[in-house]
């Protein structure tokens, strides 16, 4: 009996000693396991945005005190019509911006196209804390076309 004991120890040892060593085996280094970043679909506006804002308004709409106003629940971004003739026309002279006195230029933006327009409106519209609906292509062209007349 004592025979048949030790075997089944031998067997147990030898079972859990194949299974360590098979655990051992199978984990992969650190970057096998890592997961490949999802392709981050980037928002069209976000481009337009960097070419054509990011530079006074900065990377997360703050701006810069004094100088250039937020992007972050304005005024401006409640009221698209107003939004959007601001980018055709430009703005200059005192504004009040959450508060905040400024008294400074924006350049007008009409060569960027309605499409450019809409979709960076659309994206300051979304993001930076910002939570309004998107502008469409029509509505750009509707104001640019009530600024002509
Ligand atoms: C050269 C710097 C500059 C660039 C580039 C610029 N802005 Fe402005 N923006 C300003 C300034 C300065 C004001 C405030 C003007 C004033 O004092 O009357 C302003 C005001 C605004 C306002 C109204 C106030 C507010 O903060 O809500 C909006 C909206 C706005 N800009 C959006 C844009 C968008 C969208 C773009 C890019 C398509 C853009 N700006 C590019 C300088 C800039």
């Amino acid at each position: 009996m004592k025979g048949i004991y030790g075997l089944i120890f031998v067997f147990v040892f030898i079972i859990s000693s194949c299974s360590e060593s098979k655990k051992e085996s199978t984990k992969k280094p650190p970057e096998q396991v890592k997961k490949t970043e999802p392709m981050q679909k980037t928002h069209p506006g976000k481009m337009i945005y960097m070419q054509f804002c990011l530079a006074c308004h900065m990377e997360n709409g703050q701006g810069v005190p004094g100088l250039y106003p937020t992007l972050v629940k304005t005024e401006w971004i409640g009221d698209k019509t107003k939004m959007i003739e601001n980018v055709l026309k430009g703005l200059e002279g005192p504004i009040i911006v959450n508060g905040e006195p400024f008294n400074n230029v924006m350049a007008k933006l009409d060569y960027l196209g309605d499409k450019e327009i809409a979709d960076v409106l659309t994206y300051i519209r979304s993001n930076f804390g910002n939570n309004e609906d998107a502008v469409t292509i029509s509505e750009v062209s509707a104001v640019r076309a009530s600024l002509t007349k």
